[in-house]
């Protein structure tokens, strides 16, 4: 079975633990070594991975652009539009010759179904770099963050995620539901999450309770999680941002959460909106090291995509 990584389900718990704690080992490994340096067993050396980016990026690229490196191999790195994917040709055709080319294949695009149709073509994996349903490689970043800072499984824990109900709501039911840990996601009205993702996620026994008060999401929290109020390709109106302003994380909201609690963001944030400059700069805030966490993370996805761990 070709290992692709379009969400977080396919792995299922037990494959999402050996890339959590093959990426928390590989870092721990190459501690203070300069950037570019490959680890010392060069596990993915001679091997290229292609990545399309539909939309802009700025972690998601240098990340795995670093992670191939860091794994002994290399990359090619392309924008659809400067393809003839922007002209016509279909993905199911460029499925079929960057098969022929590159070892694994990173979209990053608005249409999850564009995403699916790589897979279906490709005879290599693909892994997905984000559309508008999900963006799975960042919510490893995020538990693998909060496992560093709290020195425990995220199994257990609790997170409030405010905000938006997007792409990264949708991964993180997702993984609380796989990796057991509790959810309490708090959005304005019609802003709800996927219904079909909770949906399958509450099916497979996630505790996972949706609010539509910023309050009732802080309820014991861990971890506090919010995104920007207009993702990529949105339309951004006055009426959304009035509507999302009471769900802005800042001191009076973190206040809710435990004691201790920590902030993430997938970033890029838009400081003032969904989050002050307080909580982002702030002493909680575990944003730096999330964003660096893309890249042990990614890492350990190739490997499993690749058949190398797990
Ligand atoms: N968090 C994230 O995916 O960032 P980029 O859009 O910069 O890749
Ligand atoms: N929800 C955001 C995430 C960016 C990394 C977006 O899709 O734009």
């Amino acid at each position: 079975m070709m290992r692709h990584f379009l969400d977080l389900a396919p792995a299922g718990p037990d494959g999402l633990r050996a890339i959590l704690d093959e990426a928390h080992r590989r870092k721990r490994l190459r501690a203070g070594w300069p950037k570019g340096q490959v680890d010392a067993d060069a596990p993915l050396a001679g091997h290229v991975l292609g990545m399309i980016f539909e939309k802009p990026s700025t972690r998601t690229r240098f990340s795995f652009d670093m992670a191939i490196r860091q794994l002994g191999g290399s990359s090619i790195v392309s924008s659809a539009g400067e393809m003839q994917l922007g002209r016509g040709e279909t993905i199911a055709d460029t499925a079929r010759v960057l098969s022929r080319m590159v070892d694994a294949l990173m979209l990053r695009t608005s249409s999850h179904a564009k995403l699916d149709q790589l897979a279906e073509f490709a005879t290599i994996p693909v892994i997905n770099g984000l559309t508008d349903l999900t963006h799975p490689c960042q919510v490893l970043a995020d538990i693998m963050t909060f496992e560093e800072r709290a020195g425990r499984p995220v199994e257990g824990s609790t997170w409030g995620y405010v905000g938006d109900g997007n792409n990264m709501t949708n991964s993180l039911i997702e993984a609380a539901s796989l990796l057991k840990f509790d959810l309490r996601v708090g959005v304005p009205h019609g802003m709800d999450p996927d219904a079909g993702i909770m949906a399958t996620a509450c099916a497979r026994g996630g505790c996972i309770g949706l609010y539509h008060t910023p309050e009732e999401a802080m309820v014991g929290a861990d971890v506090v999680v919010t995104d920007t109020w207009v993702s990529m390709g949105q339309k951004d109106s006055e009426a959304k941002m009035a509507a999302c302003r009471p769900f802005q994380v800042n001191d009076a909201l973190m206040a809710r959460a435990n004691r201790g609690a920590i902030f993430l963001h997938c970033l890029p944030a838009h400081r003032g909106d969904e989050v002050t400059d307080s909580v982002m700069d702030g002493p909680q805030s575990a944003i730096w090291d999330e964003a660096e966490n893309r890249l042990h993370v990614q890492k350990a996805i190739l490997l499993w995509c690749l058949d190398k761990i797990g």
